[in-house]
């Protein structure tokens, strides 16, 4: 039985509840002052969406296709890192949950459970999601066995030459391997529910001994000394292009000049991103970054956006502006912490209703008829209705 649920927020508070507060805020938690992550939800608030009445919307269709893949709505899961710690079941969990709502799971290179596990245990398609770490056979180890285990697309995040500065992590002592230690035994035996999860210890169950953790380490120290690589260029998605022949998706842009160098590059897919306002906090909000990207790519290559996605108009909006589906990073982590699989599908039906009744309420039926008149600015009634029709 997963708790009652009628929002993104209720959810949020359950897991609040549930978690010890360091993997709370190992979840919530943005880079210094947060300004990205407020952003995020802010720039959604920012837009209205403009209703037409009086059209006949009895019948609706929520479907999209990406890279030719029919999904039931277009909100996907994004990679997470170390999802068991937010329940037990983890990837597992959140791969069979988007299976059953018909869309797309994003597995981190970074999972609590290996990449052969979810591929057998998921019923819908699937992406990879990798790093361009300083170990490069690490990193081609990972592709190989994803294309193996038959991932369709493969998710390169180019946001993170260095970890941001979580600042709620370093005050709570957040380390990985998770372990309760001297400054978090007590939070977390607080929660002796939660305790089980530890069984089997949650670690970076996909990666070889070089880029494992040798011991306790905070989790910054680990991914800045031990993975990262400052040095990765744009040759390295030509290194990918040649191993990985389906779609290559680049998650991290934000701008204009870089989705055009991904362009050029070769990739297939960008997903406009500030990784959720946990690396460069000054970075825009995904959602203010998507326009410009759009009209710049002009639909040369498939857009995604996420960031602060609570609410299925904020699905709409994002796809209003270009955006052919939105991926969820801790709202399915809330789900997950809820209830397991049966959380993480009662977050994907929350925004398919949310998506549904927005699409009856302004006067819509389907994705393709939304376009940038939808939008409208709340702050000084300026209306975004002038631009091109949708770039999807
Ligand atoms: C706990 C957590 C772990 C994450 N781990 C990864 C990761 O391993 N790889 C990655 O590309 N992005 C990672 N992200 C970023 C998400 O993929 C996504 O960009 C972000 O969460 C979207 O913002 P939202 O949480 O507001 O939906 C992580 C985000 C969170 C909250």
């Amino acid at each position: 039985m997963i708790p009652a649920m009628s929002s993104i927020n209720d959810a949020r508070e359950v897991a609040r509840r549930r978690l010890p507060h360091v993997i709370y805020e190992f979840i919530i938690g943005g880079a210094e002052d947060e300004q990205a992550l407020r952003a995020n939800l802010h720039a959604f608030q920012r837009l209205t969406l403009r209703p037409r009445v009086l059209v006949d919307v009895s019948v609706r269709d929520l479907s999209v296709s990406v890279f030719g893949t029919r999904i039931a709505l277009p909100v996907m899961i994004a990679p997470t890192g170390l999802a068991r710690l937010a329940g037990r079941e983890g990837d597992i969990a959140g791969a069979r949950a988007a299976g059953r709502n018909k869309t797309i799971f994003t597995l981190s290179c970074m999972s609590s459970h290996t990449i052969e596990e979810v591929a057998h245990a998921s019923s819908g398609p699937l992406w990879f999601q990798v790093y361009l770490w300083r170990h490069r056979e690490v990193v081609e180890s990972l592709v190989v066995r994803a294309k193996a285990a038959g991932f369709q697309a493969l998710v390169v995040t180019v946001d993170v030459p260095i970890n941001g500065k979580r600042e709620r992590d370093l005050r709570n002592g957040f380390v990985v391997p998770p372990r309760p230690t001297l400054h978090t035994a007590v939070d977390i035996l607080r929660h002796p529910r939660w305790v089980l999860t530890l069984r089997p210890p949650i670690t970076f169950k996909n990666l070889a001994p070089a880029a494992s953790p040798q011991q306790t380490i905070a989790h910054a120290k680990y991914f800045n000394e031990v993975l990262s690589n400052p040095a990765a260029t744009w040759r390295e998605i030509d290194w990918l292009r040649d191993l990985w022949q389906g779609p290559i998706i680049v998650k991290g842009i934000l701008t204009p000049e870089a989705a055009e160098e991904a362009v050029a590059h070769g990739v297939d897919g960008i997903i406009v991103s500030n990784h959720g306002g946990r690396q460069l906090d000054a970075a825009p909000a995904s959602l203010d970054a998507l326009r410009d990207v759009a009209e710049a790519v002009h639909g040369r290559v498939e857009l995604f956006l996420d960031g602060g996605v609570r609410r299925g108009s904020d699905v709409i909006k994002a796809a209003a502006l270009g955006a052919k589906a939105c991926l969820i990073g801790r709202p399915w982590l809330y789900g997950l912490a809820s209830g397991g699989e049966d959380g993480v599908v009662r977050i994907l039906e929350i925004l398919r209703e949310e998506i549904d009744r927005t699409f009856i309420l302004l006067g819509r039926r389907s994705f393709t008829d939304l376009d940038r008149s939808v939008v409208g600015s709340s702050r000084n009634g300026e209306e975004l209705a002038h631009a091109t029709p949708h770039q999807r």
